[in-house]
């Protein structure tokens, strides 16, 4: 494909709809860069676990946002790492206690303008493909084309099981759908930067479709 000018290409969607593997891939097909930004609101949860902060303290959260150098670096398979100053924690991030408590990282407004000037910044410097909840609504409102990925619950909770199961988590079924519909409850209703549609987004419906060919189906819509 013909390389095009500036590009920043926005998937929201709710966890396990496939967006990071499908904006990976995109990315790649593209040559451009990918940005999964909930790796961002992760390595920050991390942080604060570790240090023991009080999630529930959005001054707390936002100080400690400040000190905090979050950034991409290439591993050399050429999938990009998150680091959080300077460490890879590319695998701690997805640990269970990292992802169910996100959420208080995710609803504390001073560290989403934080975050949303940081993908801001690497949307300046690179094309990008960028997955999150609020890229196409609040971090890039004129981003080249919007894209909003969805697949049934059923769906994506299974694709979330063999995700974890592939890396060699135990999990229950019942116990990952109640964890999911949590998390999709607190991702569409937090008061900032909920997981929304906007309004100028295409929505593509990953239920029924691979990767390869949800990605054809994006490929289609950006000439
Ligand atoms: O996409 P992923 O499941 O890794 O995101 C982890 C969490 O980070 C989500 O549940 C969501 O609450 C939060 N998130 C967010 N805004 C984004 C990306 C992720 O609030 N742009």
């Amino acid at each position: 494909m013909q390389r095009l000018k500036h590009l920043v290409i926005t998937l929201d969607g709710p966890a396990g709809a496939g967006k990071s593997t499908i904006a990976k891939c995109l990315a790649k097909r593209l040559g451009i860069s990918y940005l999964d930004t909930g790796a961002m609101y992760r390595a920050l949860t991390l942080k604060a676990l570790r240090l023991k902060v009080n999630l529930e303290d959005e001054e707390a959260l936002a100080v400690l946002a400040q000190k905090t150098v979050i950034a991409f670096t290439e591993v050399s398979d050429s999938s990009l790492h998150v680091t959080l100053d300077g460490e890879d924690v590319a695998e701690a991030i997805r640990s269970s206690e990292v992802t169910n408590n996100t959420f208080y990282i995710a609803r504390a407004g001073k560290v989403r303008e934080l975050m949303v000037r940081w993908q801001q910044a690497i949307g300046q410097a690179h094309s990008i493909v960028t997955d999150g909840r609020d890229q196409g609504t609040v971090a890039f409102p004129k981003a080249t084309y919007k894209f909003y990925v969805d697949a049934n619950f059923e769906e994506r909770v299974g694709r979330r099981m063999r995700e974890l199961e592939e890396a060699g988590k135990t999990v229950d079924f019942e116990e990952l759908k109640k964890d999911m519909q949590e998390r999709d409850h607190k991702d569409f209703t937090r008061a900032v930067g909920p997981l929304k549609k906007a309004d100028d987004a295409i929505t593509i419906d990953s239920t029924y479709t691979n990767v390869e060919q949800t990605v054809e189906m994006i490929i289609k819509y950006i000439k």
